[in-house]
């Protein structure tokens, strides 16, 4: 199927190292999502056949439309990763262009890979030689705001085979300090002949809708906002969701039982489920609803979820802590919340640490 057939007009989830696990991605497809990204897999690595890469190209049966998300910077092994990945079921294969961690840009991955577009041409025709599947590249807007190259890197890719394009509208250095700039990959929609995918800041039914129709994009993606609210996949069809926190609660339930069923239900696989759900847990106090006044919470400001509504949401909008080891243990040990730990008087509003928190959201990815 051509990648446009596969992605029109779907909020697709973003890959995410730790956050696109395959029980995660599952809860999202139960909650409508119908395009997937997995976690970033490294090349090298796979070539190296190490089995915790090998688990990164795994895809759910029930995935309507799954890719594989590679980073490397050769073309021949990137070639043959992407045949591995497409043997193993991607319906498409993407290149990580925009990978911000020192660790991988020293070696030349992610954005420090973005700054040659004329590498990346000969790795995505490599790539195409090697599968069927469409293959794509998920690019920022440079590596810095004086050194903007989307355009030409975009071109560049599209002229190497490249079948789309997943625009993050963001610099390398600008991390998630400022907007995603829509206008700029409005810009790509307008300059390539493939389909583009806009990303950045999606996080209500309406901001979806709205990029949607005035971008140009023939879809959009979502990486924080899927964390946050795995629900907004259902928001897409019935509007905005008022949820409480006890539906909240029925969702993270489902995930843990995923996630049990995937790590498994043994002291090796519970251990695992633990950091997963601690993990997820660091995104899901982060939800604020609409405000009384009609105002949308934005996920630059850090808002805060004023009076909450019950005592369960007040629990679920702490980020102490202590308050996120309970509601992971509670969720593990499928325990009833009712008895939360008192909010620490060293920690005077244990909702006002966000800003610190998630300054630098992907440093939680590769930590
Ligand atoms: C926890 C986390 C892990 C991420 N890991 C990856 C990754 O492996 N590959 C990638 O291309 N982008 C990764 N990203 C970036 C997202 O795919 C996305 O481009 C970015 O977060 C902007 O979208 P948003 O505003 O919806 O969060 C990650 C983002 C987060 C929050």
């Amino acid at each position: 199927m051509s990648f446009h057939d596969l992605v029109a007009g779907t909020l697709v989830v973003a890959p995410m190292t730790r956050g696109s696990n395959l029980p995660f991605r599952r809860l999202c497809v139960e909650l409508g999502a119908r395009v997937l990204v997995s976690e970033m897999a490294v090349a090298r690595r796979l070539k190296q056949r190490r089995g915790s890469e090998f688990a990164l190209l795994r895809r759910a049966p029930e995935e309507p439309c799954f890719g594989v998300q590679l980073a490397g910077n050769k073309p021949e092994e990137m070639a043959w990763a992407a045949a591995l990945a497409e043997s193993r079921g991607a319906d498409f294969i993407d290149v990580n262009l925009g990978c911000p961690i020192d660790h991988f840009t020293r070696m030349g991955l992610g954005a420090a890979l973005g700054r040659q577009p004329n590498k990346v041409r000969r790795i995505v025709e490599a790539m195409k030689t090697a599968v069927g599947v469409p293959v794509t590249v998920k690019i920022r807007l440079g590596w810095k705001a004086d050194q903007l190259n989307y355009l030409e890197l975009a071109g560049a890719a599209v002229d190497g085979g490249a079948d789309g394009v997943f625009v993050h509208g963001r610099t390398r250095e600008a991390r998630y300090r400022q907007p995603a700039n829509w206008e700029a990959i409005a810009e790509v929609a307008a300059a390539v002949r493939v389909p583009v995918v806009g990303n950045g800041d999606l996080l209500f039914p309406h901001d979806v809708h709205a990029r949607l129709a005035s971008s140009g994009c023939t879809a959009v993606m979502t990486a924080r906002g899927a964390l946050i609210k795995p629900w907004l996949f259902r928001e897409l069809t019935t509007g905005y969701w008022n949820i409480t926190a006890e539906e909240r609660l029925g969702i993270y339930r489902r995930y843990t039982a995923l996630a049990l069923e995937h790590w498994g239900d043994d002291e090796h696989g519970r251990t695992r489920v633990r950091q997963f759900l601690r993990w997820h847990a660091g995104f899901w106090c982060r939800y604020v609803p609409r405000r009384d006044d009609g105002h949308w919470p934005s996920m630059q400001v850090r808002e805060v979820i004023g009076e909450p509504r019950s005592a369960l949401e007040g629990l679920l909008a702490r980020t102490d802590d202590s308050a996120l080891e309970y509601v992971t243990d509670e969720l593990l040990n499928s325990g009833d919340f009712s008895a939360p730990p008192p909010v620490s008087p060293a920690v005077s509003d244990p909702r006002g640490d966000r800003r610190a928190r998630a300054d630098d959201e992907e440093a939680l990815a590769a930590g």
